[in-house]
């Protein structure tokens, strides 16, 4: 069975007591499976206090920053930088189409992100929106996120996802998420694909009894 990555994308949601909730009741309801690694892309203030809870209680789950700043540690008021995050978390979220779009994030930008999460160690979760964009070297991990699926409850055909992933495994990656409205009752449709190795979930992935239907049915 191949080891898949099921990752939680809570964009701006959840509360410390919220998250802390999720954490429980996902960590009870999925003991002792071992088919998935599951990283939670948290909100900045969430991954310290989410750090320290997953340890003291051994939960199943790794931690994402959804973003760092492209400058390294300096006079950037307002920006949190790959090492402050790495005392945190061991994944981040790169290029994700709500960075790029609403907020302007060029492909210049999200590359010098890139450099700045290896420099401080990070594993990078690269988003692309199609196998056109531009994947930087040494990027591990790929999550393909049509636009047009995210957050509308239209996802992409699996078959179609798959020939993407493909597409972008030629490139060097080793693995390629697929994202964008994935739900418990189509986790498997993309799972059981020979070039998928998991699912990046947003809307799914804030209630725990729709994230634990993802992970049980992945
Ligand atoms: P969605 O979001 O699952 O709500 O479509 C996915 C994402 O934006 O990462």
């Amino acid at each position: 069975m191949k080891k898949l990555f099921i990752v939680a994308n809570w964009k701006s949601h959840k509360t410390e007591q919220d998250a802390k909730n999720w954490c429980n009741e996902v960590a009870k309801a999925i003991s002792g499976m071992q088919h998935a690694r599951i990283i939670i892309c948290a909100p900045f203030t969430l991954l310290s206090p989410l750090k320290k809870y997953i340890s003291e209680n051994n939960l199943p789950f790794f931690l994402s920053a959804q973003n760092i700043s492209s400058f390294p540690e300096g006079a950037h008021t307002g920006e949190i930088n790959g090492m402050q995050i790495k005392e945190f978390a061991e994944y981040v979220l790169l290029g994700h189409s709500e960075q790029r779009e609403v907020l302007h994030e060029t492909d210049d930008d999200v590359f010098e992100k890139v450099e700045r999460a290896k420099e401080a160690g990070l594993l990078v979760i690269f988003c692309v929106q199609s196998a056109e964009i531009a994947v930087p070297k040494h990027v591990e991990i790929v999550a393909f996120e049509p636009i047009h699926a995210i957050g509308t409850g239209d996802p992409e055909s699996p078959d179609s996802a798959d020939a993407t992933a493909k597409k972008i495994k030629e490139g060097n990656v080793q693995y390629v998420l697929y994202g964008g409205s994935v739900s418990g009752d189509n986790v498997s449709s993309f799972t059981s694909m020979p070039f998928l190795d998991g699912v990046l979930v947003g809307s799914a992935s804030l209630d725990a009894k729709e994230f634990i239907k993802i992970i049980t049915h992945a």
